[in-house]
C-alpha cells in the first residue's frame, strides 16, 4: 500500500477569524475548492482511506498562515459534505495559529500548525516522502514499463490560482513536476486520478 499525501494551497482562504459557511466559494476565498480536495483525498464510497493524508494551506485573510492536516488513518467523526467539512475548518480558524511546525491536535486525526508549503515540504523530506508537483505542463506521471513505486508519495496542488512565483521557486528546488494529462483539471479530480494510479499499482515515471 503506497501512502499518499496531498498538499493544497488556498491562496485566498482565510487562515484566521470567521468563516462564512453560506459563501464558501466567494467571500471565503474558494474554501469550497479545499473542501472538495479533502473529500477526494480522504473519502471512499463507504468509509475513509487509511493510506491518505491531506494538508490544506490557508494563506489568505489577516494574520499568520495556517496549515490543517487530516490523517485518514486516525480521523473519525468527519462527514464528507462540503458544509460539514467547512464547519470543522470554521472552528479551527477561530483558534490562535500555533507556531510554524508546531502541530496541535484539535480533533482526532486533525491537527493545525503555522507555516506554508515550504514548511510542509521540509517536514515531508524528513519523513522520506518523494514530493511531486502536479502540473499539466510537466512530463506524464505514469511510466510505460514496470518499476516499484516509493512507499510514501506527496503531491502538491494549487487551488483555482496558479502557484505564486515564490511558491514556484520553492517547488522548483524541492519537487519533481509531473502531469496527469495536458488538460488542466480541477484539483479534486487530480487527487482522484492519483488515487486510481496508486490503487492499481501503476508504475510511475519518477526518474
Ligand atoms: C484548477 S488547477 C489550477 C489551475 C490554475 N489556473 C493554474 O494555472 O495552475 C488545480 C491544480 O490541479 C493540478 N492539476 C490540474 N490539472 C492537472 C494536470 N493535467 N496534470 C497535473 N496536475 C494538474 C495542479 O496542481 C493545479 O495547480
Amino acid at each position: 500500500m503506497v501512502e499518499r499525501r496531498f498538499a493544497i494551497i488556498g491562496h485566498r482562504a482565510p487562515s484566521n477569524g470567521k468563516l462564512v459557511l453560506n459563501d464558501l466559494s466567494g467571500s471565503s476565498g474558494r474554501m469550497d475548492v479545499l473542501m472538495r480536495a479533502i473529500n477526494s483525498a480522504l473519502f471512499l464510497s463507504h468509509g475513509i482511506r487509511l493510506d491518505s493524508h491531506i494538508t490544506i494551506h490557508l494563506m489568505g485573510g489577516e494574520g499568520p498562515s495556517r496549515r490543517i492536516w487530516f490523517d485518514g488513518s486516525k480521523v473519525w467523526g468527519l462527514h464528507p459534505d462540503e458544509r460539514a467539512l467547512a464547519g470543522q475548518i470554521a472552528k479551527i480558524i477561530d483558534e490562535p495559529t500555533p507556531a510554524r511546525g508546531h502541530w496541535i491536535e484539535l480533533h482526532p486525526g486533525i491537527w493545525h500548525s503555522g507555516g506554508d508549503i515550504s514548511t510542509t515540504i521540509q517536514e515531508w523530506n524528513k519523513e522520506d516522502v518523494s514530493v511531486i508537483k502536479l502540473d499539466a505542463n510537466a512530463p506524464l506521471l505514469w511510466a510505460d514499463g514496470s518499476s516499484d513505486n516509493p512507499s510514501k508519495l506527496g503531491f502538491i496542488i494549487s487551488d483555482d490560482l496558479p502557484f505564486s512565483s515564490e511558491e514556484e521557486d520553492t517547488l522548483k528546488e524541492n519537487t519533481l513536476p509531473r502531469s496527469l494529462g495536458e488538460k488542466w483539471i480541477q484539483g479534486h479530480i487530480a487527487i482522484g486520478i492519483v488515487h486510481h494510479l496508486l490503487d492499481n499499482s501503476i508504475s510511475l515515471n519518477l526518474n
